[in-house]
């Protein structure tokens, strides 16, 4: 009889999980051939087709690489020997948010061509389907002659709705195209999310450290953030928020579920459970960022708090400025119960996200050729983020520690105590480098000696800045503070 232990499926999963192991054991050793997926295939008794799937899951996970014409190596896991940040301890009182001017300092920065970009989440060129997308908006321009220039009315495009609903099957969610709203981009999801269910003074229950972009929004609404510890790898901590809530009067809370900017943490599905049930007992509107959750460095899309939702009141935002294009500025938000609401504020507000741009995304998706170009920058925003992780973990002076995403492209670096992240910012721009100080990514100031990294791209003069960087801060510690963290 056949069990379960036979299903290829556990086979491939099973064999990369004894792999690991032995890898773990040391029995294989970093920068050591394993055995070619023919041997193993012979060793084991098992099929070519099953080893080869248990190695790429290897791969996707980090454990081995392959080389070209050469085989399976083991991959030094660097970023699992360091030390992760603490789980964040915020104020506990909301507070009013004042960042705009050092946002835009870093805004100025990030199109800088003289600078190293350390600084902004900006998606690595090179891993942007620009030649394919350009190609789709052509096609679409063809076939759209007129209608490619006309408005399209919320919720927007129908052919893209259909493709963004048929995604968030993956993801755990039932949506269907209605229930889709196009945006232009993510950050006006958000904003459109916060317009319709909060007031100016308002308090909006935040994951701590958050990125600053939500902050702004915040910001501009005259909203109080109440920052809500979390957990460098598995994100916002319920329990603090469920605190949160019988001690102050929330009225929206925002997660980025899903490889957390800046922390790349990833909130486990129980986790995600116990908020959605959390928030609708207290009847709390949930806006979920999922922008960056298509670029997982793990086997599976994980899932969203969205797929738990069953009161309708999950924003569920996500866009494809990561992955695509951030310039052609198409996102989308599945509202639940606020989407009429959502749909006119957003038909007020802009009318229309571009018209072409959601032809040519449409195409992308329906073709196959999203998933394909998928595959492929995930596992290279996976290995930036090894090899930036190990670079900081070389040249940085002891005693940082950094977080291990599983996901995204940022790496969250906690420095000495006595390193400024502000003043590190200035002496790195003084060497054509920039980065985002620890300071913007808290309404009350919880994370001066943090920065962000952009891990996205990695090269030789990604490589040498770090090291630069990292004699940069030995020097502001001088032998002193060397001493002190050590
Ligand atoms: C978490 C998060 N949300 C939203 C955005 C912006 O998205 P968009 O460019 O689609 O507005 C970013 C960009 O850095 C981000 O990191």
């Amino acid at each position: 009889m056949k069990t379960d232990k036979d299903s290829p499926l556990l086979l491939y999963r099973s064999l990369a999980d004894s792999l690991n192991s032995l890898i773990e054991k040391e029995t294989y050793r970093v920068g050591e051939r394993i055995p070619s997926v023919r041997q193993m295939s012979k060793q084991q008794g098992v099929s070519i087709s099953t080893v080869l799937q248990a190695y790429l899951l290897l791969e996707n996970q980090g454990w081995i690489e392959s080389r070209p014409q050469s085989g399976y190596y083991v991959r030094a896991m660097v970023r699992d020997h360091a030390p992760e940040p603490e789980i964040s301890s915020p104020t506990k009182d909301p507070s009013q948010v004042s960042l705009h001017e050092l946002a835009m300092m870093l805004m100025r920065d990030s199109t800088d061509p003289e600078l190293v970009q350390l600084g902004a989440a900006l998606p690595n060129p090179d891993y942007l389907p620009t030649e394919k997308i350009n190609h789709a908006l052509t096609k679409a321009a063809r076939r759209h002659a007129v209608d490619g220039h006309k408005y399209i009315i919320p919720p927007g495009l129908e052919e893209l709705r259909i493709q963004i609903a048929k995604r968030a099957v993956l993801s755990g969610s039932q949506i269907s195209p209605s229930d889709v709203l196009i945006t232009s981009g993510g950050l006006e999801a958000i904003d459109l999310c916060l317009h319709a269910v909060c007031h100016p003074g308002d308090i909006v229950a935040i994951e701590s450290p958050m990125y600053f972009g939500t902050l702004q929004t915040l910001e501009v609404h005259g909203l109080r953030a109440l920052e809500i510890p979390t957990h460098p790898r598995n994100g916002l901590n319920v329990e603090a928020l469920s605190f949160a809530i019988q001690h102050n009067p929330v009225r929206a809370v925002i997660v980025i579920s899903n490889f957390n900017n800046p922390l790349g943490s990833q909130m486990p599905d129980e986790k995600k459970r116990e908020l959605v049930e959390l928030l609708a007992r207290h009847e709390i509107p949930l806006i979920e960022n999922d922008v960056y959750g298509e670029l997982y460095f793990g086997e599976k899309r994980p899932l969203v708090c969205k797929s738990f939702d069953k009161k309708g009141l999950v924003m569920l935002v996500s866009a494809f400025s990561k992955d695509i294009s951030p310039g052609l500025r198409i996102g989308w938000v599945a509202a639940g119960r606020y989407k009429t609401e959502l749909e006119w504020l957003k038909f007020t507000i802009s009318a229309s996200p571009p018209t072409l741009p959601q032809y040519a995304i449409a195409d992308f998706i329906e073709s196959g050729g999203y998933d394909h170009h998928l595959r492929r920058i995930r596992r290279e925003y996976a290995r930036n983020v090894e090899l930036m992780s190990s670079a900081v973990i070389r040249y940085f002076p002891p005693g940082v520690r950094l977080t291990r995403p599983s996901g995204g492209f940022v790496l969250w670096v906690q420095l000495p105590e006595n390193v400024d992240s502000l003043e590190l910012y200035k002496k790195a721009l003084a060497s054509k480098i920039t980065l985002a100080p620890g300071h913007v990514f808290s309404a009350t100031n919880q994370y001066a000696n943090f920065i962000r990294l952009n891990a996205a791209e990695f090269t030789y003069t990604t490589e040498r800045s770090l090291e630069r960087l990292g004699n940069i801060i030995k020097d502001m510690l001088g032998v002193a503070g060397l001493d002190a963290v050590v």
